[in-house]
């Protein structure tokens, strides 16, 4: 794909030997990105154990490489026993407003739809326009919205359960 300020993006599955890409990726996102991902720093570890959680049966990810080489982008989709598709999706601070996040999300997306996946499910923060925007423009609604709830930074914040069925 031709990303908005025209650098060339390749959409492609993780490989074994892209830890230490995926390591730079995780362990450099800003405050600002990390503010709708989790409380914590990604620890290298961590970023191991996710990357040999990827079986492409139960664990999915679609990864966004810049011409550099660099990992620039990351979707996720892990598998739940109701037989739905939890969907999460990362890009770096640089390479945000750019349309990799819609890309991304869109090939998982086919990708579940090819592996019989019935129904996508996020949990995205009511305050997360960007990530709010992407997945209502590839259909996804509101199926539930959770009670604010005191986040560790001292704010009152609502989460969003979005969904999204696949026609077969
Ligand atoms: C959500 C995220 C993945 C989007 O990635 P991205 O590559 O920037 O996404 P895109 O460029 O494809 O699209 C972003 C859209 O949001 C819009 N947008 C950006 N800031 C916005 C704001 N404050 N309010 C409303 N829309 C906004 C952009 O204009 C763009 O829409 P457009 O294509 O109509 O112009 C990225 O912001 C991110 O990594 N955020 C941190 C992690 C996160 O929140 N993940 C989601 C929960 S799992």
């Amino acid at each position: 794909m031709t990303a908005k300020n025209g650098v060339r993006i390749r959409l492609r599955f993780p490989e074994r030997d892209d830890l230490e890409k995926l390591i730079k990726f995780y362990t450099t996102l800003s405050d600002r990105t990390m503010r709708y991902l989790r409380p914590y720093r990604f620890t290298k570890k961590e970023v191991e154990v996710m990357l040999g959680r990827v079986d492409f049966r139960n664990v999915f990810s679609i990864v966004a490489e810049c011409e550099q080489g660099e990992i620039v982008g990351e979707v996720r989709l892990i598998t739940h026993e109701t037989g739905s598709g939890e969907i999460g999706i990362v890009v770096h601070d640089d390479y945000q407003n750019r349309g990799i996040g819609q890309s991304l999300l869109r090939e998982m997306i086919d990708l579940a739809r090819r592996k019989g996946i019935e129904k996508l499910i996020s949990f995205i923060n009511e305050k997360n326009s960007p990530a709010l925007h992407i997945f209502r423009r590839e259909g996804f609604k509101v199926e539930k919205k959770f009670p604010p709830k005191m986040t560790l930074m001292g704010r009152e914040e609502s989460v969003v359960k979005l969904s999204l069925h696949l026609i077969k």
